[in-house]
């Protein structure tokens, strides 16, 4: 045991803060004095446009939370009651509901040690478990319309993979970049392309815990400008004429507000300055768990530059005696916040009667991964500490 640190609640060591160190409150006080606090205003267009800039390409849309944005990205895919949807197990479960909320069916297929989906099971479960009827791919006589790659904890997805994958079966690609804004890849066909920009709709989140953050709040793009118009339509209430409320679709309340886009566009600022941080606090980790024999820093895939928005210790659990819950609740006690992994999706309620396809490597991880503070304002010290601890309190539990 080390009590080396004087302990207080002051000292506490989230998981994953939001971190204001710029304009966001003169940004946000500004749009409060003008009053333009809703779903128009000059904020939500300029964070549009850096979004934009930022991720190189022409359109992006805001809105109200990362799940918005995915359901979005379905209903732009025309998935509609009774089509399929392939999905992970291994993701925050806002990434497969908003197949349900289109009375779609989704279905699981393993991850690989990227901890995103397996393009060699997707692959085989195409070939071996479905059939395909005018360019189409059925499972169980459903049509599977749309498949969703997330990119967990930043990392990118094997993109080049799953777009040949979809391409031949006709499958539309929705990326879930939630945790990855800023991820790209540095080679191979897709150099220089961001996560969420490669496949045909990409959608992010802006939640309080992701890269940046407006509160709640995400953004959409697509491969084609012109559907981004139209998603940023579908999130408007689908007004064709806003004076005399003519309605021709179907829209939703998904537009992001003014108020929380001057907190984004006050974060978009920083986002440089988050990206340097996490990848050296990322490094820092690794260095510090070298040769350590009981779990080791996830890493993230090569050929790419990730976001590395959270960092994953996996603990080789065969040499350990406690549950991850004891293992959490001690690191409490030394105020050290960490996390598990979240609880596969298709063992959740909702889902437990959905189709599998070989689940491994998920349960795997599942089981072993403990997450580590990743906040954009950890310091040095504070990463010191954890490794410390960390350790100690594994070496504790060791069989
Ligand atoms: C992978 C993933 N997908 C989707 C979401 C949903 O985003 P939001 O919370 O903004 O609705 C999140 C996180 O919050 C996430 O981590």
């Amino acid at each position: 045991m080390n009590d080396n640190k004087e302990i207080t609640m002051d000292n506490f060591i989230p998981l994953s803060i939001p971190n204001f160190e710029g304009n966001e409150a003169k940004y946000v006080n500004k749009a409060i004095e003008e009053a333009w606090v809703s779903t128009g205003g000059a904020y939500i267009t300029e964070l549009e446009q850096n979004l934009a800039r930022f991720l190189r390409v022409e359109n992006v849309a805001a809105c109200q939370s990362g799940t918005a944005a995915l359901h979005l990205c379905l209903v732009e895919a025309g998935v509609k009651p009774g089509d399929a949807v392939i999905v992970p197990p291994l993701s925050f479960i806002a990434s497969v509901n908003p197949v349900r909320y289109q009375f779609a069916e989704p279905i699981f297929i393993d991850v690989d040690d990227s901890l995103c989906i397996d393009p060699i099971k997707l692959e085989e479960f195409c070939k071996k478990e479905c059939e395909q009827k005018d360019g189409k791919l059925y499972f169980n006589g459903r049509h599977i319309k749309a498949l969703i790659a997330v990119h967990v904890f930043g990392n990118m997805a094997d993109m080049e993979a799953i777009i040949d994958i979809a391409h031949k079966y006709n499958i539309t690609v929705i990326e879930d970049a939630a945790e990855a804004l800023g991820t790209k890849y540095t080679e191979g066909r897709y150099k220089g392309k961001y996560a969420g920009t490669i496949g045909d709709l990409g959608a992010y989140s802006f939640n309080g815990n992701q890269v940046i953050t407006t509160g709640g709040g995400g953004a959409i793009t697509a491969r084609d400008p012109k559907v981004v118009d139209h998603l940023r339509f579908l999130s408007t209430q689908a007004k064709t004429d806003p004076h005399y409320y003519i309605h021709d679709e179907v829209g939703f309340n998904y537009r992001m507000t003014n108020l929380q886009a001057a907190l984004g566009v006050a974060q978009m600022e920083e986002l440089p300055e988050f990206l340097e941080r996490k990848r050296r606090n990322y490094d820092y980790y690794v260095k510090l768990f070298e040769g350590f024999e009981l779990g080791y820093i996830v890493p993230y895939r090569g050929g790419t530059e990730s976001c590395k928005w959270l960092y994953s210790l996996a603990i080789d659990k065969g040499k350990i005696k406690a549950s991850m819950r004891q293992i959490i609740a001690e690191l409490e006690k030394r105020k050290i916040q960490t996390r598990a992994i979240w609880g596969l999706i298709h063992e959740q309620k909702p889902y437990r009667d959905c189709y599998t396809y070989i689940i491994e490597k998920a349960k795997h991880y599942g089981d072993c991964v403990l997450n580590l503070p990743s906040s954009t304002n950890i310091t040095k010290e504070d990463i010191e500490y954890v490794a410390e601890q960390v350790k100690d309190v594994l070496k504790g539990f060791e069989q």
